[in-house]
């Protein structure tokens, strides 16, 4: 079709009909106004021209030798290529069983001889219409149905995205914890070191003049003693802090399953939250036996613990009150059970039944995405093969019940 879907314009219509006189006075009557037209003088030329030239519009006669129109019709109407295009029959045949016959082939009207030029012309230009129509629908359908596919393909992967980067936000953030925190211990450690560096220059230059006394020996090991002290003391911290650190995170982002202490690893947790934790006046206990140990994800479990503890300090507890979050473990028929329980202002119940839907936050305009849980809640029953529920007393606090296997089977 042309450019402009509803335009008439060079519009092609092919006039089949087995005598020239009617071939010639159809084209005297559509050629003035502007169609371009083809003939047929049988049906099977009608069909093989229809496939070479393809018209906009066909108009048929019905009585010709060979096959005649009404069959004609038939086969267009089976030939992929050209079987949209409207066909008008013009025949002098005017029985009601005729007219029937032609729409029951496909036709979409009907003319009778002798030809009126101007209802001709009005039939003719009304159905190039109405097939423009139709065909401009179809690719605003079409259009519109790709347009879709494409924004939900989109709409996916921006979720997907959204997913992943809160998944490891608090990895972020725990990064920008742990190089603030460091800077404390390495500072000590340079000053240590810079004094005795000082003292030892004051004890060369005092052996060199020979004006070192036993006494400023004895202050100088003195010294040295207690700077190594606080030099290996700070390192230890240090030490401890990048190697809970290592620990939690290698596992979060490798999502293997290994076997833990979980008693240690519970600690690495809190360690690494310390720097957090002492910008607020809450804290975080554990109680859990000693020797329990688990199989698991653990990088799935840290994420899930460290989700629940931040939830806690961002939701749980008015300014100012010191609040405590407790994690309490312990071992049931081969399975762990751990209760995280915070004493802050609880959660009503009709809030309580939507926390772990996607995007459900209270926290709208202030930095809260509402995937936090939603993302426990999918890491605790997909990759930790466990289930979480909640319970809660507004005023008392919160509790979330987390089971897990104690062996986690691939
Ligand atoms: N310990 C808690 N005490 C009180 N309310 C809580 C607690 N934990 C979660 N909530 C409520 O549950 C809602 C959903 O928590 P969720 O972690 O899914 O989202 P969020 O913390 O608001 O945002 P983010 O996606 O950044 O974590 C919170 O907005 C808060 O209203
Ligand atoms: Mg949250």
């Amino acid at each position: 079709m042309d450019d402009d879907p509803v335009s008439l314009n060079n519009c092609r219509i092919l006039i089949v009909d087995d005598k020239a006189e009617n071939l010639e006075l159809l084209t005297n009557f559509l050629e003035p106004e502007g169609y371009e037209v083809a003939f047929a003088t049988s049906g099977k030329e009608a069909i093989n021209i229809a496939t070479i030239f393809l018209p906009h519009l066909i108009l048929l006669d019905v009585m010709m030798p060979g096959i005649d129109g009404f069959e004609t019709c038939r086969r267009l109407k089976s030939l992929g290529k050209v079987k949209e295009v409207p066909v008008i029959f013009v025949t002098g045949k005017s029985e009601l069983s005729d007219i029937v016959e032609a729409f029951s082939v496909g036709a979409v009207d009907y003319v009778t001889k002798p030809i009126r030029q101007e209802e001709l012309l009005a039939r003719v230009s009304t159905h190039l219409q109405l097939q423009a129509l139709i065909n401009l629908r179809d690719e605003l359908i079409s259009t519109l149905r790709d347009k879709t596919l494409e924004l939900e393909k989109l709409s996916k992967l921006k979720e997907q995205q959204l997913e992943t980067s809160q998944h490891f936000s608090h990895i972020g953030e725990l990064v920008g914890e742990l190089t603030h925190e460091l800077g404390t211990p390495l500072s000590v450690v340079r000053t240590a070191v810079s004094h005795l560096n000082e003292k030892q220059q004051e004890l060369a230059q005092q052996l060199q003049k020979q004006t070192l006394a036993k006494h400023d020996l004895q202050t100088f090991i003195d010294n040295t003693a207690q700077s190594c002290e606080i030099v290996l003391s700070s390192m230890d911290n240090v030490m401890h802090l990048i190697d809970s650190f290592k620990n939690i995170v290698v596992g979060e982002f490798s999502g293997t399953i290994s076997q833990c202490n979980l008693h240690d690893y519970l600690h690495n947790i809190q360690y690494v939250l310390t720097p957090k934790l002492k910008r607020t006046p809450h804290t975080v206990s554990i109680n859990c036996p000693q020797t329990l140990h688990i199989v698991s994800d653990t990088g799935a479990l840290s994420q899930v613990l460290i989700n629940l503890i931040n939830n806690a300090l961002i939701h749980a507890f008015e300014e100012q009150t010191a609040g405590t979050i407790d994690i309490h473990v312990e071992h049931q028929d081969g399975n762990i059970a751990l209760n995280i329980k915070d004493n802050g202002k609880g959660i009503e119940c009709e809030k309580a039944s939507k926390v772990f839907d996607k995007y459900y936050t209270t926290r709208v305009g202030t930095g809260g995405s509402g995937l936090g849980l939603y993302i426990v809640k999918k890491l605790v029953e997909t990759r930790l093969n466990g289930s979480i529920a909640l319970s809660s007393e507004p005023g008392e606090g919160t509790v979330f019940n987390i089971v897990l296997p104690q062996e986690l089977r691939n």
